[in-house]
């Protein structure tokens, strides 16, 4: 699984990753628009809200029926694949000047952009993967000023293990607090 808040680079990342290694590549984005396995649609967020439950329920067809291995893109991917399944849980990191750009960029604004922002400095993803799936199979990778290839290499290395994989890496928190900067990211919104 590639897990990561929105913009990190999960689906650039995945996408490389499952090419090189002949898997296949499951957009949960896509699956849930593409299959409507929806509960609603979020109006605040301009976003739809997946139906968690069907979604689970696919990609255990989809995982049964198989015959290469399955790379999962999403950021809810650990709440929507049984941990039995998981191989290794990717969590991609970026820091979160790189990823306000990105993010704004991408015309995420006011509480779109405030709330993914603040998901990364508080490591939800990274969270949520390591308490569904246990830190043994959680890789933090931080992506920052790094290019997709480098990543996926270190990806593979990793699933290879010739490279340590590990969690705790980043501290976004004390990051910005020591360059006191964590108010023009932690705003209220
Ligand atoms: N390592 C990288 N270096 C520079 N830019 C990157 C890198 N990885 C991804 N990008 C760029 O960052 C943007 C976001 O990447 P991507 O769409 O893969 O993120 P995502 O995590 O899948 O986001 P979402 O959760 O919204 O689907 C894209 O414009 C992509 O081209
Ligand atoms: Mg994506």
């Amino acid at each position: 699984m590639v897990t990561g808040t929105p913009g990190v680079g999960k689906t650039t990342v995945s996408r490389s990753l499952a090419s090189k290694l002949d898997a296949v590549y499951i957009s949960l984005a896509e699956l849930v628009e593409r299959e409507r396995l929806i509960s609603g649609v979020d109006k605040a967020r301009g976003t739809l809200i997946a139906d968690t439950d069907r979604v689970s329920k696919r990609m255990q067809e989809i995982i049964k029926s198989s015959e290469c291995d399955v790379i999962v893109d999403g950021h809810y991917a650990v709440d929507v694949v049984a941990t039995k399944d998981v191989h290794r849980v990717f969590v991609l990191r970026r820091d979160p000047s790189e990823l306000k750009n990105i993010m704004e960029n991408r015309g995420f604004k006011e509480r779109k952009l405030w709330e993914n922002l603040a998901a990364e400095i508080l490591d939800v993803c990274l969270w949520d993967a390591v308490s569904a799936c246990g830190s043994d199979k959680v890789c933090e990778i931080d992506v920052s000023g790094r290019r997709i290839e480098e990543v996926v290499e270190d990806i593979i290395l990793m699933l290879e293990g010739r490279k340590k994989c590990r969690v705790g890496i980043v501290d976004w928190l004390g990051k910005l607090e020591g360059e006191g900067r964590l108010h023009e990211f932690l705003r209220p919104f």
